[in-house]
């Protein structure tokens, strides 16, 4: 795309027009703020701010009329390379402000970092979304005390330097106020970089893919090594190959590596009920098992970096059944997501273990998954065209025929 920043500002005007953002604002910023008491001996002083509001581009021109005494701000926050600031006017600028509503929009700017934002804790969209894009020489976001994003959209790309993204708080995010009011929940986040090494930290890894309704659409780069421990839970790191069995420690909610069960380690499996993500993968072959009914708790796997499937389950001569009870999301780049292989006929003939991945786990641009090279479509219409008492869902099916029969005979 020749020049997103104009696609975007398109976008914002042809929106829904139900949506009214000077309203947003005034609903927002309108009210008195308390700026500071003053006691003389005759007199109290009190500095009220009626206008945390800002409109317009932020330059060496209109730097005078931005509110930045305000701690929560309402603008169409959005700087280019034509903005003729250093980062040390930006930083003094937006000193105190810890709320933005409206929107923030860097875009081709020449700077380096985005910690002249580092005092931000919200970012509350209106019309527009959460964009850090094309900024040649950012190597890094660092935005540490951002916690909260309520934007539909956040979308950070083409920034050709970014090595980190340093946003280790930000673990909490909801749709912006116009498409909250067209009752549209989806969160899509786009992250990538070109930069050779760039990647995300575990930490922001789970809060990113533990957000309600995200799609996290784009994740470019891998998993930062080592994984870095939570401040709840435990991380453990697991193996480096897939021809290695992970020593299986007790507790750990986080495995990061690839968690790798074989007849050396299978009698232990039942510790990994405390895992909730592996950063990494799933790979279970060669064992005795009946079922995999022992990752209770796991809740997502991020596969991102690893060139192996999020999950690879084969040669397991009596498996015939599985149980993820809470796995919600499973995301990976590339490489097929999920993959069952020479396991007991059980998982091709019922085509609802397959399923059970296809309908609820995708990200976007993930590879369907495979059973015994079949894809669940593939499943279901040999399914369909077996007997029919092969399976209890088509028993309505059986109770039709029978009183075809019964009909004939009558
Ligand atoms: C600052 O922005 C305003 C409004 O877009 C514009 O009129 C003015 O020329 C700009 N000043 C500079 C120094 O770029
Ligand atoms: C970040 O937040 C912490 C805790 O609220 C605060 O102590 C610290 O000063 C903030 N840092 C910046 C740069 O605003
Ligand atoms: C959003 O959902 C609420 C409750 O489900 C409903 O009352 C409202 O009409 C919906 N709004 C739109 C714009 O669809
Ligand atoms: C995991 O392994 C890395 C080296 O690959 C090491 O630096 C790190 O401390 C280990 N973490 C744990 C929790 O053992
Ligand atoms: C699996 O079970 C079979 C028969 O029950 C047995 O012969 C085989 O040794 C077992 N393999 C492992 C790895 O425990
Ligand atoms: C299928 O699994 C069995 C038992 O684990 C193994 O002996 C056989 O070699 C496997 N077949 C293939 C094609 O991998
Ligand atoms: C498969 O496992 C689930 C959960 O443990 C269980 O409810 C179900 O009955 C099992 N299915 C079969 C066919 O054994």
């Amino acid at each position: 795309m020749k020049n997103p920043f104009l696609l975007a500002i398109l976008i914002v005007t042809s929106h829904c027009l139900d949506f009214n953002e000077s309203e947003f604002f005034k609903s927002k910023c309108g009210k008195f703020t308390l700026l500071r008491i003053l006691i003389t001996k005759e007199r109290m002083y009190i500095f009220l701010d009626a206008s945390c509001i800002f409109y317009g581009d932020l330059n060496s021109t209109t730097i005078g009329s931005f509110p930045s005494s305000c701690t929560t701000i309402c603008a169409r926050l959005g700087i280019d390379n034509n903005c003729d600031l250093s980062k040390n006017q930006l930083m003094l600028v937006f000193q105190n402000m810890k709320h933005l509503i409206g929107s923030l929009i860097l875009y081709r700017t020449k700077f380096t970092s985005a910690k002249f934002l580092r005092t931000l804790e919200s970012v509350e969209c209106g019309l527009a979304d959460f964009t850090i894009s094309y900024n040649p020489k950012m190597e890094e976001i660092g935005m540490t005390n951002l916690t909260t994003i309520k934007c539909s959209l956040i979308d950070i790309h083409g920034n050709e330097e970014l090595k980190k993204l340093n946003i280790p708080n930000l673990n909490y995010a909801s749709p912006s106020a116009e498409n909250l009011e067209a009752n549209k929940t989806g969160i899509e986040i786009n992250i990538d970089s070109e930069k050779y090494g760039f990647c995300i930290t575990s930490v922001e890894m789970y809060n990113f893919i533990n957000i309600e309704n995200v799609n996290l659409k784009k994740l470019g780069g891998g998993i930062c090594e080592p994984g870095i421990q939570p401040s709840s839970g435990k991380l453990c790191n697991a193996s480096h190959n897939v021809d290695e069995e992970t020593e299986i420690q007790d507790g750990c909610t986080q495995m990061f590596g690839k968690v790798v069960i074989n007849p050396k380690n299978v009698q232990n499996v039942q510790k990994l009920s405390s895992v909730e993500i592996i950063f990494g993968v799933l790979y279970i072959e060669n064992t005795n098992l009946t079922t995999i009914d022992f990752l209770q708790n796991l809740k997502y796997i991020s596969a991102l970096g690893y060139g192996y499937p999020a999950i690879t389950v084969q040669n397991n001569p009596y498996l015939s059944n599985f149980s993820f009870p809470n796995l919600k999301r499973i995301k990976n780049n590339g490489e097929s997501s999920v993959v069952f292989t020479n396991n007991t006929q059980e998982f091709i003939l019922d085509p609802k273990y397959c399923s059970f991945f296809e309908d609820q786990l995708g990200q976007g641009g993930w590879e369907k998954p495979k059973f015994d090279g079949n894809s669940c479509y593939t499943l279901i219409q040999e399914a369909n065209t077996r007997p029919p008492y092969k399976f209890a869902k088509n028993l309505d099916l059986i109770i039709v025929v029978l009183f075809m029969s019964i009909a004939q005979i009558l």
